[in-house]
């Protein structure tokens, strides 16, 4: 990829873990910013521009200074016009053109024009970058000086008289700019077609703040204007854009005939959510619908019928989403686009909506039900921004959570309606609320609001997008949305879009239009929308509730994972908050919600006075943690090993996690935490499975290196054995897919774990395997098993096996199926080959540049790897350093996981002669990564030095039991 600044962000899609060797597989990311790093130079001027660059001005208080827009000016109507070249000019540079004017109101009279605009460059009209007329008759004052403030990206406009409070004023200017492959704005996305020739595809990504590199515009969201979009381009390339063409004409330019088409004009809406494609696409169509559905590829990819899957959900997540608003779907057209090498998950442009082809395109013959899962929940993430960001806007980025967390949420409602058959909705809890309470958990977190003030940089932008955002959003707006009921929740909603249409909001106006709901229906609750949800918004990390069922004592604390570390962050609320919380014990379901506003109360619903259990949090709808006496504890246990499907199968998830997570922030001990794990032995379900095999995953890479690791192996295959033969019968000998999504999921789990912890008769089926594909054209292994198989296949089988699979990895031509293979061999437990697999990844033609990263991450986590992966990146610092720049994302990510086993004094030493040695070159975006990793690798020292012998004796005394 081109210079620029990538951050890739989770949506939150699951994670399958597998194993010893493999890694998880099943990682969507959401919008990549490219984040142009301003590096100060001037962009002034085309070469026939007389140079009317000026001295720099330095006062901080000069408004072209200060990152955001004075309030002076509001646009209302653009005209852009766009011609991109698809091949290259005379420089060997892909080019457009532009053309574009914007009709202003004057909101308060100034005699300045600050206007947004990025590495563009301006044909002068005079002098100046622009003209300005005014609108409706009249004088516009005359232009004194124009200049690009590179820094601050604005196109600065001093007038010698002001603007008129109250009237209308049109400034034009046309520009050019270069369609880079930087991911960011106008830009250039490339792909090889069936005739082998390099194909040029002209695409967009506004969001954040790169409409300005596009066109002149008042790039801010609450800065919502009609656009009317025309694109010039050639009579055989196709353009799409946010609202349908309203005609094509052809013209001749330059000698050469182009197509031009002029789209409808758009309804207001915010910059960012501007899209214009040029491409040689074509598309599968919806007409039976109210509004023309179409879904967009590569040629070959949608005669292959990529796009079905997604043609086929896009029509229900509509109509759910419709009925969910009760507010029609805003535009004439819904169009869906995969984009070759498109670093991004997906981007909810109005109508428009962009995908990276594995978030879109669903291929039956390779693709996993764990890809299908993907794209519906993808589609309906942007779906659901349609409306909820879209139609209406947060006005600025400190409230991006309200907008990410909201979209996360409600994609697994519009998924569920689309595949009623999944349950899909109970993964939010592995998924978000699981996943994000690890991240949240941390003092160094921070909370879900920002003020506005506190975020003005494009690079504060592109922070903002983080997990905290995405999944903790969704985790409290699902707790919000499950102590008001659905129906309320959506009540307020409602009312919410239906006032703030083609508008922007604060988050506070969701909470005002939720109260009303509340008041209107009469709902009891212990306090205000409002009072309630600053407690979860306006403070980081969350509580662990802890009841005494002696004496029924309830109470919380700010639950941090490590119990030494001090929180700097001062919170108004000192760290409490108002907890809903629903129980269950053996005699039946609590039927109201206990409201904990303190920080202790007692409470007789909590006191047990006969033996038997109390259990907290159903189906996790709360964003907490719990943890118990012990003789409720015990009690819990005992009913999981006596007959555990009395317990909601979340909540069996829930008790793996939370037990866990208390082991480690050492409320409980760790004996507790793996006894929450022998009632596997009879467990089938996916979830609770999911949840022992994430929180077990610690343990392997702990003690994958010490005697250890045989004793939980022979722990681990007994209680996986059950699970394996299980889904052997099931599946008839694995010739039958199971139904629904999590026994599918689950399945794999069972092959997984079975196959990497040494159960023979999974690495026999692998084998197989092996030796049926070795002798056929056709791939044996069902599309789900792959990444499992694969992977015992290459750590069972020995160089020949590799040689195969990479010469598979080759051939692949679908994106999926070459990610699985080049997984899977990371999975060789042989020096040489994982070295020679290092290498590969030093040299693109081998292993894509995009790729190399994820490539060393998978090979680290293989315990014979992450050595070899250490002394790799240790050796070839100066060169990673330089090919993936000091700010790639995936950067960081490389010293976490080449680091994630480091637990002894040796390896805490040569972290710390790394960073010594290194501090020269630096560490770029790695160096909090690093900090982490020192940090990390000292607390897993005291871990494993506080519980080796007692998790050594837990399971050898489990393994005796058995015997
Ligand atoms: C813009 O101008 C700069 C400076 O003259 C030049 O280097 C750059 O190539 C130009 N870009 C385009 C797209 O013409
Ligand atoms: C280009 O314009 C001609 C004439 O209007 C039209 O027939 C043709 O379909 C257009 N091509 C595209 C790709 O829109
Ligand atoms: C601008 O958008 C609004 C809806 O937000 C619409 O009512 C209006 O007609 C549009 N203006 C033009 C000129 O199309
Ligand atoms: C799409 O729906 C049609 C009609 O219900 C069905 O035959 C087809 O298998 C579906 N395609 C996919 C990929 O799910």
């Amino acid at each position: 990829m081109a210079a620029g600044f990538f951050i890739s962000k989770t949506v939150g899609i699951v994670g399958i873990m597998l194993g010893l060797g493999a890694v998880a597989t099943i990682i969507a990311l959401s919008v990549v910013y490219a984040q142009e790093k301003n590096k100060g130079t001037s962009d002034v001027g085309t070469s026939t521009t007389p140079s009317t660059t000026t001295t720099t001005t330095t006062n901080p208080n000069d408004p072209w200074n200060r990152w955001r827009l004075p309030a002076t000016l509001k646009p209302e109507i653009y005209e852009v016009s766009l011609q991109p070249f698809l091949k290259p000019d005379a420089n060997n540079m892909y080019i457009f053109k532009g053309s574009s004017s914007v009709v202003f109101m004057c909101e308060e009279a100034t005699n300045l024009i600050l206007i947004h605009s990025n590495k563009l460059n301006y044909t002068m009209q005079g002098s100046f970058h622009v003209a300005l007329q005014a609108e409706g008759g009249g004088e516009a004052p005359a232009i004194s000086r124009t200049w690009l403030e590179t820094p601050t990206q604005y196109l600065v406009v001093q007038l010698a008289a002001p603007l008129q409070q109250g009237r209308r004023y049109r400034l034009s200017s046309s520009f050019t700019g270069e369609l880079a492959d930087d991911l960011a704005g106008f830009y250039r996305s490339e792909y090889t077609d069936e005739s082998g020739n390099r194909q040029v595809v002209a695409t967009t990504q506004m969001q954040a703040a790169d409409a300005r590199k596009a066109f002149p515009c008042f790039d801010e969201p609450a800065m919502k204007a009609n656009f009317t979009v025309t694109l010039i381009h050639p009579s055989n390339y196709v353009a799409i854009s946010n609202m349908p063409a309203k005609n094509t004409r052809q013209q001749i330019i330059d000698g050469e005939t182009w197509n031009v088409t002029e789209f409808q004009t758009t309804p207001r809406m915010s910059t960012y959510l501007l899209a214009f494609i040029v491409s040689q696409f074509t598309s599968v169509q919806n007409d039976s619908e109210k509004i023309l559905i179409r879904i967009w590829g590569r040629p070959k990819a949608i005669n292959e019928g990529q796009g079905d899957y997604a043609l086929n959900v896009t029509s229900p997540i509509l109509r759910f989403f419709e009925e969910h608003y009760n507010t029609s779907y805003p535009l004439p057209k819904s169009d869906q686009v995969g984009l070759p090498d498109f670093n991004a998950g997906a981007m909810e442009n109005w109508g428009l909506v962009t995908y990276r082809e594995n978030s879109l395109l669903f291929d039956a013959e390779y693709s996993s039900i764990g890809n299908k899962e993907r794209v519906v929940t993808v589609i309906a993430h942007e779906l659901a921004h349609q409306w909820f960001g879209n139609l209406v806007t947060l006005r600025w980025w400190n409230d991006l959570w309200l907008n990410e967390g909201f979209a996360s949420y409600v994609e697994y409602l519009g998924a569920d309606f689309a595949e009623p058959s999944w349950s899909i909705k109970d993964l939010m809890v592995l998924n978000e609320v699981h996943t994000v309470m690890a991240t949240d958990a941390l003092a160094s977190s921070h909370p879900l609001s920002f003020r506005e003030e506190e975020i003005n940089t494009p690079a504060q932008i592109s922070e903002v997008f983080d997990s905290i955002a995405y999944s903790k959003g969704a985790s409290v707006l699902r707790m919000l949305s499950s102590f008001l009921s659905e129906n309320i929740f959506k009540e307020g909603l409602q009312s919410y879009l239906h006032t703030f249409s083609y508008n922007n909001t604060v988050y506070t106006d969701l909470w005002d239009h939720l109260q009303q709901a509340v008041e209107k229906n009469n709902v009891q609750l212990p306090d205000s929308i409002s009072n309630i949800m600053d407690r979860w918004t306006l403070q980081m990390g969350f509580p662990v509730v802890t009841v005494d069922t002696k004496s029924g004592t309830v109470n919380q604390t700010h639950f941090l994972l490590d119990p030494t570390s001090s929180v700097d962050r001062p919170s108004a609320f000192n760290y409490t908050w108002i907890i809903p919380i629903t129980w269950m014990t053996d005699s039946g379901s609590g039927n109201s919600i206990y409201w904990l506003t303190k920080v202790t109360d007692t409470n007789s619903v909590f006191r047990l006075n006969s033996p038997g259990w109390l259990l907290l949090n159903l189906n996790v709808t709360g964003y907490f943690r719990v943890n118990y006496n012990q003789e409720n504890w015990d009690q819990l246990l005992n009913q999981l090993g006596t007959n555990h499907t009395v317990f909601p199968v979340i909540n069996r998830a829930q008790i793996i996690d939370d037990a866990f997570n208390l082991a480690r922030a050492k409320y409980v001990n760790v004996t507790l935490a793996l006894n929450t794990t022998r009632f596997l032995r009879w467990e089938t379900e996916y979830m609770p499975w999911q949840a022992a095999l994430t929180n077990l995953q610690y343990f392997q890479q702990m003690f994958d290196r010490s005697e250890v690791f045989g004793a939980m192996s022979s722990y681990m295959r007994k209680q996986v054995t059950p699970l394996f033969t299980h889904y052997k019968n099931i599946t008839n000998d694995w010739n039958d897919i199971p139904s629904g999504l999590m026994p599918q999921y689950n399945e794999v789990n069972a092959i997984s774990t079975a196959c990497s912890y040494g159960v023979t008769e999974c690495q026999q089926l692998a084998a197989d395997y092996l030796s049926a594909w070795e002798n056929s054209t056709d791939n044996p292994v069902p599309p789900n098993l792959r990444s499992a198989i694969y992977c015992s296949m290459v750590a069972t089988g020995g160089e020949k096996a590799w040689d195969f699979l990479w010469k598979k990895f080759q051939e692949a031509h679908v994106v999926s199926e070459a990610d699985k293979l080049r997984t899977a061999l990371s999975c060789s437990p042989h020096p040489w080959i994982l070295n020679r697999y290092l290498e590969y990844t030093l040299d693109p033609t081998k292993i894509r540049k995009q790729d190399a990263t994820s490539t060393i991450n998978s090979i680290a986590s293989n315990v014979v790897g992450q050595p070899l992966a250490w002394d790799f990146i240790r050796g070839n610092w100066r060169t990673l350093f330089t090919q993936y720049g000091g700010g790639s994302f995936s950067f960081s990510r490389l010293i976490l996981s080449v680091t994630q086993r480091f637990s002894s004094e040796f390896e805490l030493q040569q972290l710390e002669q790394f960073k010594k040695d290194n501090q020269d070159i630096g560490f770029g975006s790695g160096t909090r990564a690093l900090e982490q990793a020192l940090e990390r690798t000292r607390a897993n020292i005291n871990w494993v030095k506080e519980n080796r012998a007692t998790v050594l004796k837990w399971f050898e005394d489990e393994n005796k039991q058995s015997e």
